[in-house]
């Protein structure tokens, strides 16, 4: 089977930091996020992925190319406005064209069962299967009705708290028959989730929900985004950073120099080229990316430092995420939940 991942989104709930980088690519636990989804896809044997692409194409092409290095080959369908999660499906076509797909959305990571998934679809012969989940605060999300055989019956995207009538959510996992296509409209900005599957609905095209107790999350806000390297860290997915070395749970790039004194304590990651001080601490669930230093004395705790970054000495740092070369002075002290964005000065 061939995969289409949605990654065209602004990521605007995530700025600062994606004002510079694709919500899509940001590093999770040390490469970039869309190596999860890679993987994942890999594990039921997909072999061809397009990129239905939009914000800073060129971003995404320079990290993935080809794909070969992923050992998959990657094609990508270039938007040049944004034409939705359903008018960016029609311009992917013609890479999957006469054959049922696998779409991903671009910025969730999920252990829904790929293989169980695609057995329960092909069983059914549903034109469409949607993977849904269980959330606590549905609010945020697509919820998806469904009936005693589990056919979707109703979509409520994003509802007020007086119209929440289920928990189960849109996951953003999609199967879908060649005939999908037929529905969306070419050219044009088109929702999947306001035009495409209503009007699959309306046309009384089985839709079936495969759902799933498991793992999700969307990486969509910087809050998201931290606590994702947390499941990570703590072993829901695998480490895919290259390391040289793992002991007391750190995994540890090459080249990393640590001073006398300090202390380091896992589950973490310290990138390649990294410098910790004297005395300083890189304590449970942090994330640091090539090159960063940390000087004397500061501690670094639950948070997530891009490439580059630069600590000054007597810092405390606590579920914080700092993008590409931020530069945090002496003595300084940061809100829990502070982000900021790359080259920002503290
Ligand atoms: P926010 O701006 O923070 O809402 O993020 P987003 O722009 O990524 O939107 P959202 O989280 O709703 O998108 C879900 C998935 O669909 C993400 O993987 C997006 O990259 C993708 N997506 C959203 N809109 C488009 C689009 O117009 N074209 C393409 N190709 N993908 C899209």
């Amino acid at each position: 089977m061939k995969a289409i991942i949605l990654v065209g989104g602004q990521g605007s709930r995530m700025r600062p930091l994606t004002s510079h980088l694709p919500k899509n690519i940001v590093p999770v636990c040390g490469v970039p996020f869309l190596t999860y989804q890679i993987e994942y896809l890999k594990s039921v044997g997909v072999k061809e992925i397009v990129f239905s692409i939009g914000y800073r194409p060129e971003d995404i092409r320079a990290v993935y190319g080809d794909g070969r290095r992923h050992g998959v080959k990657i094609h990508y369908a270039l938007e040049k406005a944004p034409l939705g999660t359903a008018g960016a499906l029609k311009n992917s076509e013609k890479f999957v064209k006469g054959s049922p797909v696998i779409v991903l959305n671009g910025d969730i990571l999920t252990d829904i069962p790929l293989a169980k998934m695609i057995n329960f679809h092909k069983k059914n012969k549903d034109v469409a299967t949607l993977g849904l989940v269980r959330v606590e605060d549905p609010t945020a999300y697509g919820l998806v009705l469904l009936d005693k055989k589990n056919y979707v019956t109703k979509f409520l995207e994003k509802p007020a708290a007086d119209e929440i009538v289920t928990d189960t959510i849109n996951a953003g996992v999609y199967l879908f028959e060649p005939e999908v296509f037929d529905y969306i409209p070419a050219g044009q900005n088109y929702s999947a989730e306001r035009g495409l599957f209503p009007s699959l609905l309306k046309d009384k095209k089985n839709m079936g929900g495969y759902v799933w107790e498991g793992y999700w999350q969307d990486i969509g806000t910087p809050w998201k985004y931290l606590t994702t390297h947390w499941d990570i860290l703590n072993g829901a997915f695998p480490v895919y950073a290259e390391h040289t070395s793992l002991s007391n749970k750190v995994y540890m790039g090459k080249g990393v120099k640590i001073g006398k004194g300090a202390l380091l304590k896992g589950p973490a990651i310290i990138g390649d080229g990294c410098v910790i001080a004297e005395g300083a601490r890189v304590l449970p669930y942090s994330v640091l990316g090539k090159g960063c230093v940390i000087e004397k004395n500061s501690s670094v705790t639950r948070s997530v430092l891009w490439d580059g970054v630069s600590v000054g000495s007597h810092v405390q740092l606590e579920e914080v995420v700092l993008g590409r070369h931020c530069k945090v002075l002496d003595f300084t002290k940061l809100a829990k939940g502070s982000v900021l964005g790359d080259h920002a000065k503290a």
